[in-house]
C-alpha cells in the first residue's frame, strides 16, 4: 500500500523524540526539533491539517540517578528541566501546538488504558527473569542502574542497551558481567516476575508495516533485520518506584518501562492539544484512531523503538500506525563527538546568549546535509554558510530588489508580473512540495535558496537601474518580478526560518494573515503596493567573532577537562582531543616512517570513478552498495559511508577508486574495489577538474 501525497485530507502529526528531562538542551537535540519544526510548517504550506506536538520525557533510570545524586525527588528534577524546555523551544521558533510531559495526567491515563487493552487482547503475560540487584544499596538494578558486557558484540553496555557496540536493546537481565553503578559492586542475579509484551506475534503485521513506512531509508531498512530476525518478546515492566505504575493490582511494586509511556505521551500530546482547540479545528481521535498521517522524527539511535516496539504497541492496541519514520544523524563539534561532560557542546543558552538570531541556527541545522547524515558544527562553517547563503543569497537578493522597489516606487510598481518568473515561481513550488513528501528539510530550504539565486541572476541579467530612465516601463515589470520573487522567498523559507520571514511578511507581504497561515499559493500573490524601506535581514559573522566564539569553545572544553574524568559521549566518534593550542583538533597519525618506492606506488591501479547508482544494504548500519562507472567497466563497491552521507544524492559524485584492490565480501555482498575518503566523516576524495571516468590517477 502506498500513501497519498501531503496534502491529503486526513489531519496529520509530526512528533519529536521526547527530550530526558535530565540537563540542557543543546545544538544535537535542536537539530531534531527544528527539522520536526521546519517539517510540520511545511505540511502546513502545502494545505494539510497539522499538528506538531512532543513533551518532556520524565520517567527512567539516567532521571533517576541523577536526581538522587542532587538530593531530590525525581519528580522535582525532571519538573525543573520539564520547565527549562518549554522556556527555550519557542526561542528557536519551535512552535509546539502542545508540549506536555509524560508523567502528567493525561499520559499516565492513555498509558494505563493502553496497557489495560494490550492486557484484555492477551498480549501481555508473566515471566520470572534474573534481574540485577546489589546487595549492598539493597535495590534492584534496572537498565542504566547496571553495566556489563553486550552478550551480542562484546563491548561495554548499559542494562539496556548496547550504546557502545551494536546499539541493541538488551532486555533486563542480559548484559554479562553487570556492575552496579550504585556502588561499584558486582550486582547479583535475582528471580523477579515481570510483565511482557508479545511482540513476537506480532512479526507478520511488522513485515507488512516495515513495507508501508515512508521517512528516511535508515529507519526503512534498518529494523529489517530485527524484524525479520528472532523476534523476542519485550519486558515492560520495571522494578523501580519511579514512573508509571503497573496497571492493575497483580504488579503495585512493578512501574511500566520508560519506553511504554514515553511514546504514548505522542497521543496524550495529541489530546491535550485538540481539547484546547476543540474536535472541530483538529481530532486527536481521527489521527489516532481513524488512520491520521502520524509522522515521528527521531534520532537514529531509537530506530528500533520507533519501528519494532512502538507500532506493535499500537497496532495491538488499535491505534494508528506510523505513516512515517524520519532518522537523523549526530550532530559533531569541530569534527568530534559532541560530549556533554566534556562541555563540547553549543548550548542552545549560549548561542542566543550571543547575540545570534535563532533562524541562523535554524537554517545551518536544517539544510547543512540530508537528515540521515551527520553534520558537524564549527563557528567557521556555520559563519561560511550565514555569509554566503543567508547574507550573500537569500539576504542579497531579498533587500536590493525590495530597497530598489522602494525608492523608486515607494512600494510594488503597478506591473504583471513576467510568465518566466510566474513560472519559476511555481518550480520552487514544486520543489517544495517534493522535498516535503521525500521528508528531505534540506530540500525544503533549498527550494527558497535556489529561488533568491534565480532573483539574484534576474536582476543582473535585467540591470533595471540602467532601465528607469530609459525603458521606465520594462524597470517597473523587472521590480514587479523581483518583489514577486521576493514574497515567493518570504514563504518558502517561512519553516526554515520563521522569525526572519515574519518580518519580511510585515513590510512587504501584503497579506493581513501571519506568513505562518499561509499556503504555497500565498507565493503568486500580490505584494504590498506600498512599503516602507526595508531593512538588510542577515548580518555577516565576522572572523573577529568566530576566533573569539572558538576560543570560548576551547576553553570550556580544557576547563571541563581538568573538572572530570567521567566522559559521557553520545555520539560514535569521540576520538579526539583538545591540543591546547585553541583550535580543537582531531588526533592525527604521525607519517609512517617506512616509504615505498614508486614502483610500489605503480602498482596501485587508482581511477577517476561516477557513482551511477546507490542503496543502503539492508540490515547493515554502514553500508551501501554503489556501482561505479569507472571508465573501462562498471564495478559493483560496498563502502562503510551509510550514516555520513545522504545515500540518495550520491549518484552523479565523481569518487577516486583503488581498482586493482582484491575484491572482498561485506555482509554477503561482493566488493570489487574501494572508494577513497578521508577521516572519520569519510569525506569522499574526487577531482579539481574535469577528469573522466577511467582516468587513471598518479
Ligand atoms: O532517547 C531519548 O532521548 C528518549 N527520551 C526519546 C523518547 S522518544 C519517545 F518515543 F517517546
Ligand atoms: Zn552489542
Amino acid at each position: 500500500m502506498s500513501h497519498d501525497e501531503f496534502p491529503t485530507d486526513r489531519p496529520a502529526v509530526v512528533t519529536c523524540g521526547l527530550p530526558y528531562a535530565n540537563g540542557d538542551l543543546h545544538v544535537g537535540h535542536l537539530r531534531g526539533y527544528v527539522g520536526a519544526d521546519v517539517l510540520n510548517r511545511a505540511l502546513r504550506k502545502l494545505g494539510q491539517n497539522t499538528a506538531y506536538v512532543c513533551g518532556s520525557d520524565m520517567h527512567g533510570t539516567p532521571i533517576a540517578v541523577n536526581a538522587a545524586e542532587e538530593g531530590v525527588s525525581p519528580e522535582e528534577f525532571a519538573m525543573g528541566w520539564h520547565e527549562t524546555y518549554e522556556e527555550t523551544f519557542p526561542r528557536f521558533n519551535v512552535d509546539f501546538d502542545n508540549y506536555g510531559h509524560t508523567h502528567d495526567e493525561t499520559n499516565v491515563g492513555t498509558t494505563k488504558e493502553i496497557v489495560r487493552t494490550l492486557e484484555r487482547e492477551g498480549y501481555v503475560y508473566e515471566k520470572e527473569i534474573m534481574v540485577g540487584y546489589d546487595p549492598e544499596a539493597d535495590q534492584y538494578l534496572p537498565d542504566r542502574f547496571v553495566e556489563g558486557t553486550c552478550p551480542y558484540c562484546g563491548a561495554k553496555a548499559r542494562g539496556d542497551e548496547c550504546d557502545e557496540g551494536c546499539g541493541r536493546h538488551l532486555e533486563p537481565g542480559e548484559v554479562e558481567d553487570p556492575i552496579s553503578v550504585v556502588t561499584g559492586n558486582p550486582a547479583e542475579y535475582r528471580e523477579r516476575v515481570h510483565k511482557f509484551f508479545r511482540v513476537s506475534e506480532l512479526q507478520e503485521y511488522l513485515q507488512g508495516f516495515i513495507d508501508r513506512l515512508e521517512g528516511t531509508s535508515n529507519a526503512r531498512n534498518q529494523p529489517r533485520e530485527w524484524i525479520e530476525g528472532e523476534l523476542r518478546d519485550w519486558c515492560i515492566t520495571r522494578d523501580m518506584d519511579w514512573g508509571i505504575d503497573y496497571p492493575g493490582e497483580d504488579a503495585d511494586d512493578l512501574v511500566l518501562y520508560v519506553w511504554v509511556d514515553a511514546p504514548i505521551e505522542y497521543i496524550s500530546s495529541t489530546k491535550q492539544y485538540s481539547e484546547r482547540v476543540g474536535p472541530d479545528t483538529y481530532d486527536w481521535e481521527e489521527v489516532w484512531r481513524e488512520d491520521g498521517e502520524v509522522v515521528h522524527v527521531i534520532g537514529r539511535d531509537i530506530i528500533q523503538h520507533h519501528t519494532v516496539f512502538w507500532p506493535a504497541m499500537l497496532h495491538a492496541a488499535g491505534y494508528t500506525e506510523p505513516r512515517a519514520v524520519a532518522a537523523t544523524g549526530f550532530i559533531t563539534i569541530n569534527g568530534k563527538g559532541l560530549s556533554t561532560s566534556r562541555n563540547r557542546a553549543v548550548w542552545a543558552d549560549e548561542y542566543l546568549d550571543e547575540g545570534f538570531h535563532p533562524d541562523l541556527l535554524r537554517f545551518y541545522l536544517a539544510t547543512n546535509g540530508g537528515l540521515q547524515q551527520d553534520v558537524d558544527f564549527s563557528w567557521e562553517k556555520f559563519a561560511e554558510r550565514v555569509n554566503s547563503e543567508l547574507v550573500g543569497t537569500v539576504g542579497n537578493f531579498l533587500y536590493r530588489s525590495t530597497l530598489f522597489a522602494e525608492r523608486n516606487y515607494g512600494g510594488t510598481p503597478d506591473a504583471d508580473v513576467s510568465a518566466e518568473v510566474e513560472e519559476r515561481i511555481e518550480e520552487a513550488i514544486a520543489e517544495f512540495g517534493e522535498a516535503v513528501n521525500d521528508y528531505s528539510i534540506r530540500g525544503v530550504g533549498d527550494s527558497a535558496v535556489r529561488l533568491a539565486r534565480f532573483g539574484n541572476e534576474y536582476i543582473q541579467r535585467e540591470e533595471p537601474w540602467n532601465l528607469t530612465d530609459d525603458d521606465p516601463e520594462h524597470a517597473e515589470q523587472v521590480i514587479r518580478d523581483c518583489v514577486q520573487l521576493a514574497k515567493a522567498i518570504a514563504v518558502l523559507f517561512e519553516p526554515i526560518a520563521p522569525g526572519k520571514a515574519a518580518e519580511l511578511w510585515a513590510v512587504f507581504g501584503g497579506d493581513s494573515r501571519e506568513v505562518r497561515d499561509v499556503t504555497l499559493d500565498a507565493a503568486l500573490e500580490p505584494p504590498a503596493a506600498e512599503f516602507d524601506e526595508p531593512t538588510e535581514p542577515f548580518e555577516k559573522v565576522v572572523d573577529e567573532r568566530v576566533e573569539e566564539l572558538n576560543g570560548k569553545l576551547a576553553e570550556r572544553i580544557e576547563a571541563s577537562a581538568s573538572d572530570t574524568e567521567d566522559d559521557t559521549t553520545e555520539s560514535e566518534s569521540d576520538e579526539a582531543t583538545d591540543d591546547g593550542s585553541g583550535d580543537v583538533t582531531t588526533d592525527l597519525d604521525p607519517v609512517t616512517d617506512e616509504r615505498i618506492s614508486f614502483d610500489d606506488f605503480q602498482e596501485l591501479d587508482i581511477r577517476v570513478g561516477r557513482i551511477e547508482s546507490a542503496e543502503p544494504i539492508e540490515g547493515a548500519d554502514e553500508l551501501v552498495r554503489l556501482t561505479v562507472d569507472i571508465g573501462v567497466e562498471t564495478r559493483q563497491i560496498v563502502a562503510g559511508i551509510k550514516q555520513l552521507h545522504d545515500v540518495e544524492s550520491l549518484p552523479g559524485t565523481k569518487i577516486v577508486v583503488v581498482a586493482n584492490l582484491e575484491k572482498a565480501e561485506l555482509f554477503g555482498v561482493e566488493s570489487n574495489g574501494m572508494l577513497l575518503a578521508a577521516g572519520e566523516q569519510a569525506d569522499l576524495l574526487t577531482t579539481l577538474g574535469d577528469a573522466e571516468p577511467g582516468e587513471r590517477v598518479e
